[in-house]
């Protein structure tokens, strides 16, 4: 068996232990197996179908990496992979088990930025009415209104309420623009949710629900796996997914121009007042010891 030092050198420290989605079922319904990467390892998973469920097997190409603890769940219509010993279960998501609920696999985006850019974004309500523009926000409501931010530890999560933004379309069945109340999750550092107040539903659920999944392929190259599930009894599937498209290819050049593409974790960037759950991010990350896809200073950059 590898020793600790060569499990370090397969496979990050950071990632060791996480739930990390590695796959969407929805790559499974051409094919049995696909391939696919995990921190710059190959990984092979094969889907069987046994007594009528679907089960997966994860396998990495290189047989060093292979012989790591390895286990493998199916959840939220993803496959997730826990390299090593698990730090804490993979997190709930109890909207994903209402019936009536419109589940939306939105696909993968690959896109070239660190994992930890990719929901630090996520996180940011001020760039709303810059990049995407006539739909998340627009001028000249631009400022964001303070808001909570807590580490509930009992979950070991970081979670913003009291968020409010005014939008022009906020979801694809919006009638009108609104003020729409946001509450961020930050269930583990490379997931992040966020449930959005829709005005129009019919309380089915009590806010939609937008998750980014990300799945690590390098410290600066990403797959971005989306999925909604939305209080929306109208709009068509195609509408639907076609809406958080439009939203991501606005934030992709955005993220692959920001430089450095690794995230700092201390003082290079100055936090705002509206930055205040990104800096709870930074800080937790800290705590954590975390440093895959963290810019240190002084390094020179390579895009993997
Ligand atoms: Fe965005």
């Amino acid at each position: 068996m590898p020793n600790t030092q060569q499990y370090s050198q397969m496979i990050s420290s950071s990632l060791m232990g996480e739930w990390i989605v590695v796959a969407s079922e929805q790559e499974f319904l051409q094919c049995q197996q696909i391939k696919t990467c995990l921190d710059g390892q190959t990984l092979n998973i094969h889907r069987d179908i046994i007594d009528g469920v679907h089960v997966y097997q994860v396998k990495f190409d290189s047989l060093e990496a292979d012989m790591l603890n390895l286990a493998v769940q199916v959840a939220f219509g993803f496959v997730w992979l826990c390299v090593g010993t698990e730090k804490k279960p993979l997190f709930q998501l109890d909207e994903y088990e209402i019936v009536e609920a419109r589940r939306v696999p939105c696909g993968a985006y690959g896109v070239r930025t660190s994992p930890l850019r990719g929901i630090e974004n996520f996180l940011d309500m001020a760039h709303f009415p810059y990049v995407h523009t006539g739909i998340l926000g627009a001028e000249p409501e631009t400022a964001v209104k303070p808001y909570h931010v807590e580490w509930r530890e009992d979950v070991d999560e970081i979670w913003a309420t009291e968020c409010f933004f005014t939008q022009p379309l906020a979801a694809p069945s919006s009638p009108q623009p609104q003020e729409t109340e946001y509450i961020y999750r930050v269930a583990s550092p490379l997931n992040a949710i966020l449930y959005k107040v829709n005005t129009a539903a019919k309380g089915i659920i009590p806010a939609d629900v937008v998750c980014l999944f990300i799945q690590p392929l390098s410290e600066t190259h990403i797959r971005a796996h989306l999925l909604m599930i939305l209080d929306d009894q109208t709009s068509s599937m195609t509408d639907m997914v076609l809406f958080q498209q439009k939203i991501f290819t606005q934030d992709k050049p955005i993220l692959e121009n920001h430089l450095p593409l690794k995230l700092p974790l201390e003082k290079l960037e100055i936090p705002t007042k509206a930055d205040a759950l990104a800096t709870a991010y930074r800080k937790w990350l800290i705590t954590k010891n975390w440093s895959y896809g963290v810019h240190k200073s002084m390094q020179t950059e390579q895009v993997v």
